[in-house]
């Protein structure tokens, strides 16, 4: 029979000396103490994989080597880095808490969660992390991944979303870093927790043979590991449509700047509208007699709702002169586009139309 019981002290400890002998080292942030390294890999990683983000991190760092160099970009040269990332608010953050942290904290990270937590972007698990990595202090974070392996270590049913069921992960993070020995390195014990999560501990199919925490947990014990966490009732997200306009002469294509707040603020984008019928009208009222051409639809995902993109080509004769721009258009030359900050769509749609015959 086993033993449920949960015994915390032991749990920290376990998860510490597994992640020492068999969790990941070669992550590009780990093996440094650069809490400006460490916040930017923790922002990236927020709602991104690993596999992902190691090459926007790299390239990131190549551009910003330092947070002085970011508090120094403008937005607008640090959002090309960010492009096809996704959840854009987090550049912006980003960028504003370089300055930040220039302006109020002498151009150093302050070492206290609490302090990190009060920075534009980091909520508390995200300063406790870095907190434990730069600086190995005592402070629980409590991210999804962490929260399925409390969820079924512990047995704790219901949905996470919920203020008391948070509320009662947040109190077990904190006993936990509490009661384990003096002796625990809190980096160690951070990138475990972590790492259980993401390879061993995973949402469906977890390697319980390969756990260290399989002799006490409890869902393995009651074989309740599809059911904890408690999954969420899943809604469906609502559907938006949209047409975009893909203008085309030799000296560029048309991009709109998207404001901000707003989808991909800061991004640049292509010309919008509601319907089909709305684009053809605006080529005709801005003088183009040529029938745009219909390109491959394509949805994409956001928090909130799912947009369905119909977009459409209209290659111009360079006899035409320009349009004037207004301040967030511009004309962008073709070459310029693989270092324009474009989200993945657009990126995919202008992709299609250089890679086609259609150029
Ligand atoms: N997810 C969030 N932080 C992480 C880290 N430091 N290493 C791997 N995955 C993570």
């Amino acid at each position: 029979m086993l033993n449920t019981t949960p015994d915390i002290p032991a749990f920290a400890t376990a998860i510490t000396h597994w992640q020492q002998a068999q969790g990941r080292h070669h992550l590009p942030w780990q093996g440094t103490n650069d809490a400006y390294r460490i916040w930017l890999s923790e922002i990236m990683l927020q709602q991104t994989q690993v596999d992902t983000v190691i090459g926007y991190y790299t390239r990131f760092l190549e551009r910003f080597p330092n947070l002085q160099s970011l508090a120094q970009a403008s937005l607008d040269d640090v959002m090309p880095f960010w492009a096809g990332l996704g959840y854009y608010t987090r550049a912006r953050n980003l960028h504003r808490c370089a300055v930040q942290v220039m302006e109020h904290w002498n151009g150093q990270f302050p070492d206290q969660a609490e302090q990190i937590a009060t920075l534009p972007g980091i909520g508390r698990s995200t300063a406790a992390a870095i907190a434990a990595f730069a600086h190995g202090r005592r402070s629980p974070i409590l991210d999804g991944n962490v929260k399925r392996v409390f969820c079924r270590y512990f047995g704790i049913h219901g949905n996470t979303q919920l203020s008391a069921i948070d509320k009662k992960l947040w109190a077990l993070a904190e006993q936990i870093v509490e009661q384990a020995p003096d002796t625990l390195n809190m980096a160690a014990y951070t990138q475990g927790l972590m790492d259980l999560g993401a390879t061993r501990c995973t949402r469906s199919r977890p390697q319980c043979a390969a756990c260290p925490l399989q002799n006490r947990c409890h869902a393995h014990a009651t074989n309740t590991q599809s059911e904890l966490p408690t999954p969420r009732q899943r809604k469906t997200l609502p559907e938006r449509d949209c047409a975009l306009l893909v203008i085309h002469l030799s000296s560029g294509i048309l991009l709109e700047k998207q404001p901000s707040p707003g989808i991909w603020g800061g991004l640049w984008s292509l010309p919008r509208f509601d319907t089909a019928d709305a684009l053809k009208t605006a080529c005709l009222n801005l003088g183009y007699h040529r029938e745009p051409v219909r390109l491959a639809g394509l949805q994409h995902v956001f928090s909130h709702f799912r947009l369905n993109i119909d977009p459409w080509y209209l290659h111009l004769p360079d006899t035409l002169p320009l349009q004037e721009t207004q301040p967030h258009q511009c004309w962008m030359p073709t070459a310029r586009l693989e270092t324009t900050a474009l989200p993945t769509p657009i990126r995919k749609i202008l992709g299609v139309v250089q890679a086609g015959t259609l150029v």
